[in-house]
């Protein structure tokens, strides 16, 4: 299959890059990223371990499969003509998560083609599998949504938990993009630890629309990102209060069945690290209930890039295109 990515020269774009390397099928054809333009892969990234003399263009055509790596808003009107041209397309950027324009708006500015909105899907597989193996146009899910959805949804599935969640989150600096700024200056966030946007993150309507499905009522979202120092990784820490008495044994056991046929969940005895997910396109989660036996605790840890970008976008494209949904993303992490 011809595959193409549009902004290869942002790290989500660069890593879904790298990681086709390996992958058996898709055959990456063409790239694009303005900056760079008519420049070959290799003379910008030195590292770039194969296809070197592909060149850099500042559009895609439409061939079979797009990989859209964009800031949302560029991300919908390059993907429109392509998609229209028959492409299936999987967007990393926020412009086809969310259902509900208006939601769109308040938080990302007017959406150029709503009507799209009603034709993609939402690409967490562990959570709508059977409607992405129909679908031509994916929403791939933000990186801390990736994570907390899928630390709270058994929970929330099971109706064990109340319907107000607290998500306490910690992100590495590249989930800020590759872009220069003040605030993810070395100086300025190594050896620091700071929360931000505390008056709400984007990423807040796209938890709550994903978490209110699958808990089959409105469910609100405490969620407070932090960003830490280190370059890749994320970990959330969700708490909600407890419906019903159970016990650890008893959650770990709800959350094993859940993802027990899931190539990229696995649930853990204790609570996880960072490390363990970093480059590969696994999420470990543990679940725990406090001494009290009030509160379900519950931590999840991904790789913001792989399971939280461009691993989780070649996981929808296998789907999309009838292929193991595993092929070209069994490698492991870089550890320690
Ligand atoms: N970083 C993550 O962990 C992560 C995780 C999940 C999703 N995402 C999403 O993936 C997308 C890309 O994120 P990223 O972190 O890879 O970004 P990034 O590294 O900051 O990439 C930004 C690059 O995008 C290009 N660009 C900026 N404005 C543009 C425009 N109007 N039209 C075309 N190109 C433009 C610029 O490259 P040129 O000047 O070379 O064109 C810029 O250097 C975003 O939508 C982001 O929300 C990122």
């Amino acid at each position: 299959l011809q595959v193409a990515i549009q902004n290869v020269t942002g790290y989500a774009g660069l890593t879904t890059a790298l990681l086709l390397q390996q992958h058996p099928e898709f055959h990456l054809v063409a790239v694009s990223g303005r900056s760079e333009a008519g420049k070959t892969v290799r003379e910008v990234f030195p590292y770039w371990p194969g296809w070197e003399d592909l060149r850099i263009e500042t559009e895609v055509p439409a061939v079979d499969l797009v990989f859209s790596a964009l800031p949302h808003g560029a991300a919908a009107a390059a993907i429109e003509p392509l998609y229209r041209a028959g492409s299936k397309v999987v967007d990393i950027s926020a412009d086809f998560r969310l259902r509900d324009a208006e939601v769109y708006e308040h938080w990302y500015g007017r959406h150029p083609f709503p009507e799209l909105l009603e034709e993609a899907v939402y690409g967490l597989p562990e959570w709508h599998r059977a409607a992405l193996s129909q679908a031509r146009l994916v929403g791939n899910p933000g990186c801390y949504p990736t994570a907390s959805i899928l630390t709270l949804g058994p929970a929330l599935a099971a109706g064990i938990i109340e319907h107000e969640v607290i998500i306490d989150a910690k992100s590495g600096v590249s989930g800020a993009g590759r872009g220069l700024s003040l605030g993810t200056h070395f100086s300025e966030v190594n050896e620091a630890v700071a929360p931000y946007a505390v008056s709400g993150h984007r990423h807040t309507p796209e938890i709550e629309q994903e978490l209110s499905l699958i808990a089959g009522k409105p469910v609100v979202a405490l969620f407070m990102p932090h960003l830490v120092p280190m370059s890749r990784g994320m970990e959330v820490s969700c708490y909600a209060r407890l419906r019903q008495p159970t016990t650890t044994p008893e959650v770990l056991d709800l959350y094993r069945r859940q993802y027990a046929d899931e190539p990229f969940v696995r649930v853990v005895d204790g609570p996880p690290s960072s490390k363990w997910s970093s480059g590969a396109n696994t999420c470990y989660i543990h679940a725990a209930v406090n001494r009290q036996g009030t509160h379900l605790m519950a931590f999840g840890v991904i790789d913001n890039l792989v399971k939280g970008a461009a691993g989780q976008a070649i996981q929808n494209a296998n789907i999309l295109c009838g292929l193991s949904e595993s092929m070209g993303l069994m490698m492991p992490p870089i550890f320690p």
